[in-house]
């Protein structure tokens, strides 16, 4: 497995395969590499010849109040899982490889990133498009995975790719989840015993929503406060949303019709946490 720090390294090495005729899949992460990651690596390896990790914890994806520096991080933890899972090249830049000084060019994928966490995390998803961006055009992969359970960044890719033409697949994967529900996330390391399982909630509203969604309830807004109701009954938690909308556009729905994307967000203790689910009444 090759460890690569430099774009200039990464493209020669990129180059060399793409010149053997081999299919390249990327999986951008920022780290901290848990089995939510590993599926995608699982994918990833499955769909393509050659498998690049990036590890790259972006800072322009952190808004002012959000602590970058404090973001979990273990190279040598997570170069040794993805040994395991296979992969080729770990691209693993510095923040002055990726931003030299003079830079200022960013990606702003305007509707879809004005929802749900867009509201609470100004400039987020410019952050996250822009480095994916970069990434992209220096790995040239044919297909890039990413977790279903970031629902609006995966929705934010798919845009940009679609809309400045790159030819590269977007591969959604589902949700892993621990036992009891709970979304695998790198921010789950935030949470202390009695906060692990107060979040637990998250999953639950969800299918406290799908029940009331399956019994024939039409009314998002009776669903939202039942929802809110039972977040709130658990200790430590602070919702910062929680939104039953259009799972294309991400806007809230009057009434449920068709698909609904249910998606929430909740802070347990220190650690803000998403969860969501596509139902359909
Ligand atoms: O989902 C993530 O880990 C990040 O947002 C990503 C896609 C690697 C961009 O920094």
């Amino acid at each position: 497995m090759e460890l690569i720090e430099t774009v200039d390294d990464m493209r020669r090495w990129c180059e060399g395969q793409r010149a053997f005729g081999k299919t390249i899949a990327l999986v951008p992460t920022m780290g901290f590499l848990h089995k939510g990651h590993l599926e995608l690596l699982r994918v990833g390896r499955y769909l393509s010849d050659v498998l690049t990790l990036s590890i790259f914890v972006n800072p322009t994806q952190f808004g002012p109040s959000e602590d970058c520096e404090a973001y979990p991080r273990d190279l040598e933890g997570d170069l040794s899982k993805a040994r395991h899972a296979g992969v080729d090249s770990v691209f693993v830049p510095t923040v002055k490889e990726m931003y030299p000084s003079g830079y200022q060019t960013t990606i702003n994928v305007e509707k879809l990133a004005g929802h749900l966490c867009g509201t609470s995390r100004p400039g987020h998803f410019e952050g996250v498009a822009t480095v994916v961006a970069k990434l992209f055009n220096i790995v040239r992969p044919h297909l890039a995975v990413f977790g279903k359970k970031d629902y609006q960044q995966l929705k934010v890719v798919r845009r940009m790719v679609e809309d400045l033409n790159m030819d590269i697949q977007i591969v959604g994967v589902p949700t892993v989840r621990e036992p009891d529900g709970l979304a695998m996330s790198s921010r789950n390391r935030y949470l202390g015993p009695e906060e692990r399982k107060s979040a637990t909630c998250l999953k639950k509203s969800l299918d406290l929503a799908d029940e009331m969604i399956s019994r024939g309830e039409t009314d998002p807004q009776k669903i939202k406060r039942a929802m809110k109701e039972l977040i709130l009954a658990h200790s430590f938690t602070q919702i910062d949303y929680v939104s039953i909308c259009d799972p294309a556009t991400l806007e809230d729905v009057d009434v449920i019709q068709g698909k609904v994307l249910v998606a929430v967000a909740v802070k347990v203790g220190r650690a803000r946490l998403i969860d969501n689910s596509l139902l359909e009444p």
